[in-house]
């Protein structure tokens, strides 16, 4: 399987709009979420983490704890940074 490319925090930082993409950041890795925002169970505050890291958000909400939902981000993986 090919490697994923690498982006810049800059690059990720210019999606957080659904017109632009809407990507965040996870241990290194880079998803494109854009598709999965109107789906998400928790609503519109996912969009509190548009452009970043989604790691001080799931500090705060730890229903985020879960191996499922690890499992349904990664299918959003775009690249890394
Ligand atoms: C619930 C995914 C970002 C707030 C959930 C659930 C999933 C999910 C799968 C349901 C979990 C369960 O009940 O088993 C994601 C993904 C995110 C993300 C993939 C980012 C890529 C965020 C952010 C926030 C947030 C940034 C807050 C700023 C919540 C809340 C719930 C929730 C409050 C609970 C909803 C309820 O049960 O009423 N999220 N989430 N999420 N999420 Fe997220």
């Amino acid at each position: 399987t090919l490697p994923f490319p690498i982006f810049s925090q800059e690059e990720v930082t210019k999606h957080r709009s659904l017109e632009d993409g809407v990507w965040v950041t996870y241990q290194g890795g880079v998803y494109d979420i854009t598709e999965f925002v109107a789906m998400h169970p928790g609503g519109n505050k996912i969009m509190l983490a548009a452009g970043g890291a989604i790691e001080p958000f799931w500090a705060l909400y730890a229903v985020h704890n879960q191996e499922h939902v690890l499992e349904m981000l990664s299918e959003y993986k775009v690249g890394e940074l």
